[in-house]
């Protein structure tokens, strides 16, 4: 069998398929040394013994690599003499070091004039525990007892009584030989099975360790993960900017385990950062640290905001820097570690924001990303908003150049409506005038006549003079058309006045508050106003509900959705009756009260509106009229203020060809609290009119 052969080394590599003890585990051992042939030392003074020995046992046919192929050579021996005992240690050792150990070794008891047996035998075991050892003594020498006293009970001794008898000697020799031998596999066996242990122990704790740091990285991720998807929904919701930094201050605080957290602002003259806003784990821990910054402001390089600032990209401090301004507040609350990143509108600076820490805590480059994202999702939003402010502060100009152009339309339709009635007052006055001179200049002449008659003097021809003074004045005439000229005049007066009047009411002030207001008189008042607007194409009639109380609303915004939708309804009738000055629209204006709610309806004689442009009517800036004539804003408005601002409702009744009615329906008791505002693209300009000339 291969391997197994006699060699320099004795100690053969069993192959798997070799293996001399079935069953057991090749992978264990095909490592373990079996020594073959068996390797003996012979320790005895008496050289016939060593000659015994070798005759007594199969000794190895051949030797220092050379195999006898015998199978007999595997169950030989290998006998070395040694014939003192420190002899015998000496050799012992030198076969250990060379690596092919004594497996058995014969002592003799009695060896003089060097070491005895026993001591012989204690100084193997010393250094070669496993050794095996067979003790030659004659009966004169140590009894069972001594040799028990000196080394206990112990296995790996036998005695072999002398004179030897072969049978024995071979019998002890093989089994002892062969109980080194399988005592080594099953040492090989354990020490392979410790390493294999040891091995997989390594490997396991390596996994263990390289697990939980994956799992710390998860859960470092997972916290980055949560912090930026909070942070990102604060800033796609929180309305202002500073509630957002407030927010945001929080949330990456409480979740990446920051104790304290501020944002510094940078100011224009002088150009420095200033304390802005703060969040901390514990208020009253942190007072004192709080009120130095409030009393702080840092320029470019000064302390962590102004080194973030100077260096124009994050700065983090696993030790807050002793020659910062605030390092003493700093140490006074315990802060060691903190960091501070830049907030960047394009390419200026925004402000800083700094967080600081009680841990002392390694640079993160993962929640330096954080920061980044945040950083830059913030800078996003503060030009978003800043975007809006621009935008609301032109529509709030565009608005207000919207309101002067409609004050200009509807003075210039009022100027009109005053004109006709001051016209003809003019006229009937100028009449008056005219007509009291001539009958000033008959009463002269009738009371000169008079006079004469008095006194006896009324000559013929006086009287004929003074009636042809009367025939010149018509004076039926002017008995008959005087007092139409006063009622004409008095009726002109009367209707300047109720314009003004309405003007008056129409343009209430807005106070913001709701009070009473009668809806009959406010949808007269708005179609006086808007007169201009549909008496070329359209008569107005009403049908008011005489008893309908009046209700609170918002007079300023109410007459003008009133004015809108009658705007609505008179340009509906006029893309209808086009240029034909005799056809005419009508357009009616009723009220109802409705149980708990009161209801408008403006109906128009209109073409109707199209089925497919129905849903969008009230979407801001929604309009089918050409520009200069409808910015689409008018039912936005509309909606806004009834459905918003008064909790009504706002709805259309609409046939093609036929006509619409728009119906408001307005709670006699809103409910309580303040009026809502109407939403901001509502809110753009509702007190603009959508007062348009046709
Ligand atoms: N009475 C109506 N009859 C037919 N269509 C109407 C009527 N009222 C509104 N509409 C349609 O709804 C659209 C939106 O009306 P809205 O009052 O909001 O804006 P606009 O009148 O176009 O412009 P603005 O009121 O801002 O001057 C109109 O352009 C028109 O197409
Ligand atoms: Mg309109």
């Amino acid at each position: 069998m291969r391997g197994r052969g006699f060699g320099p080394s004795v100690y053969a590599q069993a192959s798997q398929n070799q293996h001399p003890h079935p069953g057991v585990d090749c992978r264990l051992s095909c490592q373990m040394t079996v020594a073959y042939p068996y390797r003996a030392l012979v320790i005895d003074d008496d050289p016939l013994v060593h000659e015994l020995f070798n005759s007594m046992l199969p000794v190895a046919a051949a030797r220092n690599g050379a195999s006898s192929g015998l199978a007999a050579d595997h169950f030989a021996f290998q006998i070395d003499s040694a014939f003192q005992g420190e002899d015998g240690v000496n050799r012992a050792r030198s076969a250990s070091s060379e690596g092919r150990p004594y497996s058995l070794a014969f002592v003799d008891l009695r060896m003089p004039p060097g070491l005895d047996g026993m001591e012989t035998i204690s100084r193997l075991w010393n250094q070669f525990f496993d050794l095996q050892i067979v003790i030659c003594t004659g009966n004169a020498d140590y009894s069972w007892e001594e040799i028990n006293r000196r080394f206990g009970h112990s296995d790996r001794l036998q005695i072999l009584r002398k004179p030897f008898d072969v049978a024995q000697v071979r019998q002890i020799a093989y089994s002892l030989a062969e109980k080194w031998n399988l005592s080594h596999q099953a040492q090989g066996h354990l020490e392979r099975l410790q390493r294999l242990v040891s091995e997989r122990t390594a490997k396991l704790q390596k996994a263990n360790l390289a697990l939980q740091r994956k799992i710390f990285q998860n859960q470092q991720t997972e916290r980055r993960l949560v912090t930026q998807m909070h942070a990102g929904r604060v800033l796609a919701e929180v309305p202002a900017v500073p509630e957002a930094i407030k927010s945001i201050l929080q949330i990456v605080s409480e979740n990446l385990g920051w104790d304290w957290a501020a944002f510094w602002r940078l100011e224009e003259e002088p150009r420095q950062l200033r304390f802005h806003s703060h969040w901390t784990r514990n208020d009253t821990q942190s007072a004192e640290f709080l009120e130095v910054c409030r009393q702080s402001n840092f320029e470019s390089g000064a302390d962590l905001p102004g080194r973030v600032w100077a260096e124009a990209s994050p700065v983090w401090l696993q030790e807050f820097d002793p020659s910062f301004p605030r390092a003493a507040g700093a140490s006074r609350q315990g802060f060691h570690s903190a960091v501070g990143f830049p907030i960047y509108l394009g390419s200026e600076l925004f402000g800083v924001m700094e967080f600081a820490s009680r841990e002392i805590l390694e640079r993160d480059p993962d929640q330096l990303q954080t920061f980044a994202f945040i950083a830059g999702a913030l800078g996003q939003l503060i030009e978003r908003k800043r975007a809006e402010e621009e935008r609301k502060l032109m529509e709030i100009q565009l608005r207000q150049a919207q309101k002067l152009e409609s004050i200009g339309q509807l003075a210039a339709g009022i100027a009109h409506e005053i004109n006709t009635p001051t016209q003809y007052i003019g006229d009937n006055i100028r009449f008056l005038q005219a007509s009291f001179a001539e009958l000033e200049s008959a009463h002269h002449a009738l009371y000169d006549l008079m006079v004469a008659n008095k006194s006896g003097h009324a000559s013929p021809s006086l009287i004929a003079g003074t009636e042809a003074s009367l025939a010149r004045t018509d004076l039926g005439f002017l008995l008959e058309e005087i007092p139409k000229a006063v009622a004409q005049t008095l009726e002109g007066v009367d209707r300047v006045a109720k314009i003004v009047r309405a003007m008056k009411d129409f343009s209430h002030p807005g106070t913001g508050e709701k009070v009473l207001v009668n809806l009959n008189h406010a949808l007269d008042t708005t179609l006086t106003v808007a007169r201009n607007e549909w008496k070329y194409v359209a008569k107005v009639e009403t049908d008011f509900d005489p008893a309908l109380p009046s209700l609170p609303c918002l007079p300023g915004e109410l007459n003008q959705v009133l004015l809108n939708l009658i705007v609505n309804a008179a340009h509906a009738i006029a893309d209808v009756v086009a240029d034909d000055a005799e056809r005419k629209g009508v357009i009616t204006a009723s009220t109802r009260s409705l149980g708990e709610w009161a209801e408008i309806r403006i109906k128009d004689t209109g073409r109707g509106i199209p089925e497919q442009i129905r849903h969008k009517i009230y979407d801001p800036f929604f309009t089918t009229k050409p520009v200069g004539k409808g910015t689409g804003q008018g039912l936005a408005i509309a909606h806004a203020v009834i459905v918003d601002q008064h909790g009504g409702t706002l709805s259309f009744e609409t046939e093609m060809g036929v006509g619409t009615t728009f119906i408001i329906r307005l709670p006699f008791k809103p409910a309580s609290g303040k009026p809502a505002k109407p939403k901001a693209a509502r809110l753009l300009s509702y007190e603009t009119s959508t007062f348009r000339r046709r």
